[in-house]
């Protein structure tokens, strides 16, 4: 991934932060998105002592003016991965106006604004865009919170109606669905992890290094047939 650019949605922690740490190491600079600049601290730290080019890209996704200011200042892209979005528990009797709102505002709406004002500094042809889904967007949300599970069908739809949209232009668009990953999204849930485990074919709970590099390959030259997909890495736990 010499000489490519990326932007990384989310990448202060868990997942997003695994897969901004891939691209760089594969040799990519990479512009790190959070919602502030402290919350990328351990991150550039990180990168700073590996000698990885990570540059703080500070925004909230679900704020289409922040976004579209944002992707002025980057000179080209040619990765994008749209991996931010927030995920509370909530009970489906407690459900609010609001807790739709949160969740259609950054995991659905954040999704479509970055990639909707990216689109100009996209490489076309060439350039590639993977969208964070979820196994719940496919099995519903129901051990989680209903939006959450109806944001992820939306992320999966989108990716199609992307791929097809931009097919023309060279450009690719895929999604990665993980399954259950040890992040703080699963410490925020009231679940039981042996019964998660024991419930996943290959027995065990994912690790964030187990998704990034399954993002690096979509991402890459290396999948150039593949476009409009939605990939699930979940340890056999969707298997359709
Ligand atoms: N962990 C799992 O089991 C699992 C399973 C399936 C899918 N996923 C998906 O994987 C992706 C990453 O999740 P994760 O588990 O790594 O969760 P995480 O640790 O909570 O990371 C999510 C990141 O998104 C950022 N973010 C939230 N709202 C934002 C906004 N408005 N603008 C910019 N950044 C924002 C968060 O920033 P702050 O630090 O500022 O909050 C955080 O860095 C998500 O798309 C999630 O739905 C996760």
């Amino acid at each position: 991934m010499k000489g490519k650019i990326a932007i990384v949605t989310g990448a202060a922690k868990g997942i997003g932060k695994a897969i901004a740490l891939e691209l760089a190491s594969a040799g990519a600079k990479v512009y790190a998105n959070g919602r502030t600049r402290e919350s990328l601290s351990d991150l550039l730290g990180e990168a700073e002592v590996r000698s990885l080019e990570i540059l703080p890209l500070p925004f909230d996704v679900s704020k289409e003016a922040e976004v579209v200011r944002a992707m002025g200042t980057v000179e080209r892209i040619d990765y994008l991965v749209n991996n931010a979005a927030v995920c509370p528990y909530v009970r489906y009797e407690d459900l609010t106006e609001e807790h739709w709102d949160l969740m259609f505002g950054v995991n659905v709406k954040g999704t479509y604004f970055c990639t909707r004002h990216a689109l100009e500094k996209i490489t076309s042809p060439g350039g590639s865009i993977v969208n964070i889904s979820s196994g719940a967007g496919k099995t519903g949300g129901a051990f989680v919170s209903m939006p959450y599970g109806t944001s992820k069908a939306a992320i999966n739809n989108m990716t199609v109606t992307f791929a097809k949209l931009f097919a023309a232009k060279g450009i690719r668009v895929n999604a990665v669905s993980p399954g259950f990953v040890e992040t703080r999204i699963l410490d925020e849930m009231p679940i039981d992890r042996d019964r998660i485990r024991s419930d996943i074919p290959l027995g065990k709970i994912g690790k964030p290094g187990d998704i990034a590099p399954v993002v690096r390959f979509v991402l890459s030259e290396e999948s150039s047939f593949m476009t409009g997909q939605v990939i699930e890495v979940n340890g056999g736990d969707v298997m359709y």
